[in-house]
């Protein structure tokens, strides 16, 4: 399985900060938020992820990131010239997954919660043997912000809305998808919503509809936020610093996980913590490591 993140688009309810960044480079508290939904991508297992942005904003990503190696996992980058939606976006990666299975992202959603990784890999390992799509149901007080989707008494998946005025539930499907192969000829055969963008929710409809849509709640256990807004931004940041300051363990923290994995060694990990030394981000390696901070901060 391959990962698509999403993190195109203009922010513009982030005006003027996104007149000269992209929103997914701004930081949710300690570190640009494009890293939550990597990590979310490596913690399933993912080592093959192409960032899906804007021309103009590219480079900052590889400037960022770069090809991954230094992670043991491989960025590319492909561009969206138009803002078309999300479906749009998810196409924009078809030569990429080249007849994979992928895990779709949107760069703007952060997930957190105790057994993450074993519910991610449940998703991915259903799609991979079993073909269709998994996504994930999350209750909420405002669910005409998003996604929708009802369940029958049985706790079977009924129907989805975008955006409803008038919520059949208050699951809202959250950004984070695992669907087959098939997925790029659906999103291919979709039309624009009334708000004229190919929506990633037809995408969703279409695996309904064929009876290969398997809907899983993120129970209330988990924290999820789709940073949008300031608001939401400062209260994703919040939550981040609050867990962050408790535990003294970094949440997104992309070198510990693919440490952790066994993607990159000590000695690799060394050499990351060394080019960071005079930052927190890089004493929290050098602890990873059970060694002594050598810089100062
Ligand atoms: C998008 C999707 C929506 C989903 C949400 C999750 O909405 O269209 O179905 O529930 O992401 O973050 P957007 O936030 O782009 O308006």
């Amino acid at each position: 399985m391959k990962g698509i993140i999403l993190a195109g688009g203009y922010g513009t309810r982030l005006y003027p900060t996104t007149k000269v960044i992209n929103k997914h480079l701004i930081p949710i508290y300690n570190k640009p938020m494009v890293y939550y939904p990597l990590s979310v991508l490596m913690l399933c297992g993912i080592r093959d992820v192409l960032i899906v942005t804007n021309p103009d904003d590219m480079s900052a990503f590889e400037k960022l990131l770069g090809d991954g190696s230094h992670l043991g996992i491989s960025v590319s980058y492909t561009s969206q010239n138009e803002p078309k939606g999300l479906a749009h976006g998810l196409l924009m990666g078809e030569e990429f997954a080249s007849g994979d299975s992928v895990c779709l992202i949107l760069g703007d959603n952060i997930f957190y919660g105790h057994g993450l990784p074993e519910l991610l890999r449940g998703a991915r390992k259903l799609v991979e043997e079993k073909g269709g799509a998994c996504v994930f149901g999350y209750y909420v007080k405002d669910p005409e912000r998003f996604g929708v989707v009802e369940f029958d008494r049985s706790g079977k998946a009924v129907s989805l809305e975008e955006k409803p005025s008038n919520p059949r539930s208050n699951y809202a499907v959250v950004g984070l998808y695992f669907y087959d192969s098939t997925v790029f000829e659906r999103a291919k055969k979709i039309s624009p919503s009334s708000r004229g963008e190919l929506e990633i929710t037809s995408v969703n409809q279409s695996y309904l509809d064929d009876g290969k849509l398997e809907v899983r709640i993120l129970g209330r256990g988990y924290a999820w936020f789709d940073a949008g807004t300031y608001d939401s931004f400062l209260k994703a940041g919040e939550f981040v610093a609050t867990i962050e300051r408790r535990t003294g363990l970094m949440i997104a923290c992309l070198e510990e996980i693919a440490f952790n994995n066994g993607w990159i060694d000590e000695v690799q990990l060394k050499k990351l913590a060394d080019s960071l030394k005079n930052t927190e981000y890089g004493h929290y390696l050098y602890k990873l490591l059970g060694e002594e901070a050598v810089g100062k901060l």
